[in-house]
Parts: C-alpha cells; sequence; structure tokens
C-alpha cells in the first residue's frame, strides 16, 4: 500500500482509530458487520456506540459476503490473518467484499494487525490498495511489532473520512503522544526499526515451526492445526469430544497458556480449539510446554 504521510492520522492503538471510525461513521442502530469469530473488543466497541452487529461467517476465503446483511453501513475485517482463525483473505473473495461495499456504501475497516509477520506465500494485495470507490480504512498497529502498551496505532482512511476522522481525534484526545512518536519516528529512520522486524520474524518463524512441529507429531490425536501463513498465534481444532474449557484448564494446572476460542464467536455453540500465542515466549518454552500438553492429553 502507498499513501503519504498526510494521509495518516496516527491514533492510541488500533482500538482508538476503530473508536474514531464507529464514532464518524456509524448511528446508533446501524449495521455493523463483523467476521464470526472475530476480535471481541472491535465487536464491543461498536456496539457500545449503539450498532447493530451482524455477526457474519468466515470460511477458509475469509467473510462469506453473500451472508453480509443488506443494509450493512460498515463491515469491519482482518484479511491479512483472519483473527483468530488465522487464514488469509483470498484475492478472490477481497474482491468481491469491495464490489458488494461499492454497490452499497458500506464502509469497510481493514484491520492489519499483525501482518508484518508473514511465513509463507505472497502476501496478497491489500484491500485499500484495490480499492478503487474511496471505501476502505486501513487500520494498523505497533502492538504487535514492538508492543501493546506504546499505544500507537493508525488508520489511514478513504480521502472523504479524513476530514471527520482528523477532528474526532481532536475532539478526543488533541493528539497521541508525541514523545513515544518521536521515540518511534527516530528508531525507524535509523534502520533499526526494519532490522527489529528481520530478527523478530525469524524468532516467530523458529517458535511458529516449533509449535507446528508438536501439533503434527505429539499432539497429532488431540489437535489440528489451521493453516495461517501469518501473525504471532495460531489455532488449533480439537479434533476429539474434549471440552475445551477442561483442555484449558488442565493445561494451565502444568503452567501452558492456552486460550480456547469460543469466546470469540458470538454463537457459543460452534468449534472447540485453542489458540496457541508465541509473541511472548521462546523455542525452549515452547518444546517444554508442548512436551507437559503430550504427556496431559491421554488423562483428560
Ligand atoms: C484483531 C486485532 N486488532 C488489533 C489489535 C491491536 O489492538 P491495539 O493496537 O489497540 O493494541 C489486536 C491485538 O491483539 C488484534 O488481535
Amino acid at each position: 500500500m502507498t499513501c503519504n504521510w498526510q494521509d495518516v492520522i496516527v491514533t492510541q492503538g488500533a482500538q482508538q482509530a476503530l473508536d474514531l471510525l464507529a464514532r464518524v461513521v456509524v448511528q446508533p442502530g446501524d449495521v455493523v458487520a463483523v467476521e464470526e469469530p472475530g476480535y471481541p473488543p472491535a465487536r464491543a466497541l461498536f456496539a457500545a456506540q449503539g450498532a447493530r452487529i451482524a455477526h457474519v461467517p468466515v470460511d477458509g476465503e475469509g467473510i462469506v459476503v453473500r451472508k453480509l446483511p443488506r443494509n450493512t453501513r460498515l463491515v469491519y475485517v482482518t484479511p491479512s490473518h483472519q483473527f483468530p482463525l488465522g487464514m488469509p483473505m483470498s484475492l478472490e473473495r477481497r474482491i468481491e467484499l469491495l464490489e458488494w461495499a461499492a454497490k452499497r456504501g458500506a464502509v469497510i475497516v481493514e484491520d492489519d494487525y499483525d501482518g508484518e509477520f508473514r511465513f509463507e506465500g505472497r502476501p496478497v494485495e491489500s484491500l485499500k490498495s484495490l480499492d478503487r470507490a474511496g471505501l476502505v480504512a486501513y487500520v494498523g498497529t505497533f502492538s504487535k511489532t514492538m508492543f501493546p502498551d506504546l499505544r500507537i496505532g493508525y488508520v489511514v482512511p478513504p480521502a472523504a473520512l479524513a476530514g471527520p476522522l482528523w477532528s474526532a481525534k481532536q475532539i478526543c484526545d488533541w493528539h497521541s503522544c508525541l514523545l513515544t512518536q518521536s521515540a518511534l519516528g527516530a528508531f525507524m529512520l535509523d534502520g533499526a526499526y526494519a532490522k527489529h522486524l528481520r530478527r523478530m520474524h525469524k524468532a516467530y518463524a523458529e517458535r511458529r515451526a516449533t509449535l507446528l512441529r508438536h501439533l503434527a507429531t505429539g499432539l497429532a490425536p488431540w489437535f489440528e492445526a489451521l493453516p495461517a501463513t501469518a501473525g504471532i498465534h495460531l489455532v488449533a481444532h480439537l479434533t476429539d469430544t474434549l471440552d475445551e474449557a477442561r483442555v484449558v484448564a488442565a493445561a494451565r494446572e502444568v503452567s501452558v497458556g492456552l486460550y480456547g476460542i469460543r469466546g470469540f464467536y458470538a454463537d457459543k455453540s460452534t468449534e472447540q480449539g485453542v489458540l496457541l500465542g508465541y509473541g511472548g515466549t521462546n523455542v525452549d518454552a515452547i518444546e517444554r510446554g508442548m512436551t507437559r500438553l503430550a504427556a496431559l492429553m491421554p488423562t483428560l
């Protein structure tokens, strides 16, 4: 995606970018479509702004466009690395979504929260770079590439929304912290950020490979990893009749931190699985943890 610095509105993380977008685009009662399963903080934010939330299923190619309600005002998607399941949105689906939104004048919010870490395949063009109708607001964050406490994110809006968004940002908090922005800017300008990304990419690739190896060997009778090409977490479905909450609780007893995926569904009756994050760990800890998990599973 190419843009000028004037096109970028710096926010307090991606969450404030979503908040500002909701404030300027969504009226109480408007329909906002989110992915099912999806990112709960986004869902909660749009609901808190008075939107009616439509939970639209995803399949292996991303959000199922034909299931979007006709009167949708805003569609929130995670095309680089669907949250939480992990698959990228296919190019065909991106085009279908853009065409659908153009017909209805809906705004698309593209949350690219961790697409910097891609491990397989060629990156698919962002929705923003394919957008000819001025419908896509591209949201990014430094929460994954740096750390969440930095609270630096940004939105590159369609031209028509730029003015209202600048005003909304000013009304909310004038501007984001200049001290941390200058520090991050200096880190980027002297090449240290690019070096940091390369170093972390290598570290995350090793952690991911270690996790996938355990899931494909010792843990294979119980888990099935979903294909994910990017990011710093992956999801594995539970292949047995095991209860997700029980697996998560038992894993915690042996100091293995897993998240159940049910909380990411609005419809609680769906798939069972676990999310495995590898952002805040290391290869040795993953080796130990997965070995402990493999020993635990036959006892459940
Ligand atoms: C889907 C998604 N979007 C955005 C973010 C980052 O949000 P923020 O930049 O507000 O920390 C996350 C972090 O977990 C996420 O999972």
